[in-house]
């Protein structure tokens, strides 16, 4: 069966690392997903630096609507960011009857709703496990592995950046300023950190996952929101003393009316899994009245991390679009007959 065709929209530290991942692993890849997944298509601005990443073999153009029109393409991975120009060509996509698979959690999260509603008039896949806590997948975990479970409540520390910051902060008995200074040369925190330290960005993943948990349309303006900037290492220093962690968590629960959405700083006990979760890490805790507790820890960030989130929503849409029956669910995909041919 002949590859499926995918167009990335942004080739930076992601985009490199889909390229890089997908390359590296295509043999596996392509297994699992009943046919070759190729990207045949890169727009960036940059096109000199997309095309160090690529090569020869793939088409660098510095528009994104060009691999919108072409026919060929079968999915487009939106790697902008940002809810303008990002939202344009995610409509744009879908309107053209592509699937889209994004890492744009503040889109998702604004304009969710609009999308989505898009997409099922299309009949096309919006994909997002790299959206929400980049590595670890979430996103799966709500909507397939927990799927018999009624969620009670979710809370993660899903912003690296914050959970960096406060975990030096705590170690080094420093104040805010000090370490986000330090997190910025280290290139933890962007130049513009707002979002994370404000607690924007959290707000927007756990958003996503109130909507997957909870079965209700994305809404983060209604989301309590509040970051760590107010925070001092006094006050973190007396949290320890009294036995606790204080950490940035993103809180969805089923309440007497309704579902609670909030991000704000929160006393952990010290001895809890999740306040043990330190530096740029993700963690999220999943309550389901099956299952009880679960808990998902890795990497919320970063090239290969976030790329293998993004890879697999393009092996899910691939298994679903082929004409492979055995595909269309995820399978063992054996690649040897015994366990010593396996070990070679
Ligand atoms: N700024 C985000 C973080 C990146 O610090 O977690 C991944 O979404």
């Amino acid at each position: 069966m002949k590859p499926i065709q995918v167009g990335l929209l942004g080739i930076g530290t992601v985009g490199s690392g889909v390229f890089n991942v997908l390359q590296r692993n295509q043999d596996e890849i392509s297994r699992r997903a009943g046919r070759g997944i190729q990207i045949t298509m890169v727009a960036d601005l940059d096109v000199a630096r997309a095309k160090a990443v690529v090569g020869d073999g793939v088409q660098v153009v510095n528009d994104a609507r060009a691999i919108i029109a072409n026919p060929d393409i079968d999915i487009v991975i939106e790697l902008i960011g940002g809810y303008g120009i990002a939202r344009a060509l995610v409509l744009e996509a879908i309107a053209a009857g592509k699937h889209v698979v994004t890492a744009n959690k503040a889109l998702l999260a604004v304009h969710g709703t609009e999308i989505f509603a898009a997409a099922s008039a299309k009949g096309v896949m919006v994909a997002f496990e790299a959206a929400v806590a980049g590595g670890i997948p979430i996103i799966k975990a709500l909507r397939e592995g927990l799927t018999a479970n009624r969620i009670q409540w979710i809370a993660g520390i899903i912003n690296g950046t914050t959970n960096f910051i406060l975990s030096e902060m705590r170690s080094k008995g420093l104040d805010f300023d000090v370490v986000l200074k330090e997190a910025q040369r280290l290139g933890y925190a962007e130049a513009d950190p707002t979002f994370d330290i404000e607690g924007v960005d959290a707000a927007h993943k756990v958003t996503l996952m109130s909507a997957i948990a909870f079965g209700i349309p994305v809404q983060f303006d209604k989301a309590y929101v509040e970051g760590i900037t107010k925070l001092g290492a006094a006050d973190i220093k007396y949290a320890e003393q009294l036995g606790y962690r204080i950490k940035l968590l993103g809180i969805t629960k089923r309440a007497e009316k309704g579902v609670e959405l909030r991000v704000h700083p929160s006393l952990v006990p010290s001895k809890r899994l999740i306040a043990n979760v330190e530096g740029a890490m993700n963690a999220v805790v999943v309550q389901g009245d099956a299952v009880g507790t679960t808990l998902y820890y890795g990497k919320g960030a970063g090239s290969e991390p976030t790329a293998s989130a993004v890879i697999a929503d393009l092996v899910d849409i691939a298994r679903l679009h082929t004409a492979d029956p055995e595909h269309r669910v995820p399978h063992l995909a054996f690649q040897a007959n015994t366990l010593a041919d396996a070990m070679g």
